[in-house]
């Protein structure tokens, strides 16, 4: 009795959340630029900062498989998210106003991040280190290069 009132109370809490949550959600761009620059940054510093414990082993840190896979893992996931922030009318932060005159090529930018970042998972789920290092690198150039044309210097 007292269980299956519970699973009520938890099915109407799920269903209230569900209506208020939903409409946001499905709005799927940001109201506000200063939201949008925020939450970009805030996906690429999360981004950077397991990067750069990957880059750590890289440089010769010691190297411990589940640790860098992990990073790995998350370096990918939140590969895919910076790019909303991007979008129409939300210029400003340290972006270039390219991101938008030039949206293709910037797209085909973060796809090839994408593509690297997912190799290097691949590389760091093996445990195989080489393999890791060259990853690493074809990521680390897909930064940069999407730097030197789309962020201020
Ligand atoms: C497709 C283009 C693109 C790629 C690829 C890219 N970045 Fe960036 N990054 C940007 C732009 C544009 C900004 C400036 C964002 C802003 O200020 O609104 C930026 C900003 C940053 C910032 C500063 C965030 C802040 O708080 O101001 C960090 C850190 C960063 N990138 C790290 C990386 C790393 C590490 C990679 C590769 C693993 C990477 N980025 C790949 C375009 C890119």
């Amino acid at each position: 009795m007292e269980f299956t009132l519970k699973i009520s109370l938890k099915l109407k809490a799920v269903a209230l959340f569900a209506t208020v949550t939903l409409p946001i959600l499905s709005q799927a761009q940001f109201a506000k630029s200063e939201d949008a620059i925020k939450y970009r940054k805030a996906a690429l510093t999360v981004m950077s900062t397991h990067f750069g414990r990957i880059g750590a082993v890289v440089k010769g840190a010691p190297y411990n498989k589940d640790a860098v896979a992990s990073d790995a893992n998350i370096v990918a996931m939140l590969s895919t998210l910076p790019w909303q922030g991007f979008g129409p009318g939300h210029e400003g932060g340290n972006a270039l106003p390219e991101v938008w005159s030039n949206a293709d090529k910037f797209k085909s930018n973060a796809d090839k991040l994408q593509e690297t970042t997912a190799a290097l998972k691949v590389a760091a789920n093996s445990g195989d280190l080489e393999a890791i290092k060259k990853a690493f690198g074809a990521t680390g150039q897909a930064c940069k290069g999407c730097h030197d044309d789309f962020r201020k210097k």
